[in-house]
């Protein structure tokens, strides 16, 4: 009986002996066959959640596009929209608020309720199509000049000719904004999504 246990546990020992060696050849040889595979490294994405916004936001979308899109997108980054952080672009901010009277904009917020993305949407109407460029009308001469160049593009575009004429209403995706630190992550595709 004895014998016995003891060539179990020799058995064992060296059985656990090969497993350690077996182990340790993959661990020498891993680091290499990860290079191999180019893998990209994964960055983390802290937790987000969804949600609808509504005209009650107004004040905290205003203040979180301020502090990104109104800097950062390429056309406003372009025309310099803002001079210093303090200034204001009343036209731009009326243009976002307005939209979210429609129902269909969507906001990410992380753990603390803050925002971390924005998509403003609009809806369009097909009877209320109208192509004519009231860009001069707009006080702010710099965001006069988004206007016009904004109002060109519908013009040229004319989607309401290349939709079924059954089609009455579009969602417009009109103002898309992700706090820096959080780009690059599917923020914006996971709001388009949501808005859809
Ligand atoms: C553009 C912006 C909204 C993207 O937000 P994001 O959360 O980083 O985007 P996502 O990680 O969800 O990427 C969504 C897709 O857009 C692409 N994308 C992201 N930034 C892009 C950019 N600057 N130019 C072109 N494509 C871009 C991604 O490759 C991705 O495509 P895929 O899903 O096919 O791989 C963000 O960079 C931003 O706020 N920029 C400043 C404001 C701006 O330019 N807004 C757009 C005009 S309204």
């Amino acid at each position: 009986m004895h014998l016995i246990k003891h060539n179990r546990r020799t058995y064992r020992s060296h059985r656990s002996h090969i497993n350690l060696l077996q182990t340790t050849k993959l661990a020498d040889e891993l680091p290499a066959q990860l290079s191999e595979l180019h893998l990209r490294p994964r960055t983390m994405t802290p937790s987000f959640t969804l949600r609808k916004l509504t005209p009650k936001d107004k004040e905290g979308a205003i203040d979180f596009l301020r502090r990104f899109f109104f800097l950062d997108e390429p056309l406003n980054q372009t025309i310099n929209l803002l001079e210093t952080p303090e200034s204001r672009c009343y036209e731009l901010e009326d243009y976002a608020s307005s939209s979210l009277a429609d129902g269909v904009s969507v906001a990410a917020v992380d753990e603390n309720g803050d925002f971390v993305g924005i998509v403003i949407n609009g809806l369009a109407k097909r009877d209320e199509v109208d192509y004519t460029d009231k860009s001069a009308n707009c006080p702010d001469p710099k965001f006069r000049v988004i206007l016009k160049f904004l109002s060109d593009l519908d013009r040229q575009a004319r989607i309401w000719d290349k939709l079924p004429l059954s089609c009455h209403t579009v969602l417009e995706v009109r103002i898309a904004s992700t706090h820096s630190d959080w780009r690059g992550r599917g923020l914006m595709r996971a709001l388009c999504e949501e808005s859809e």
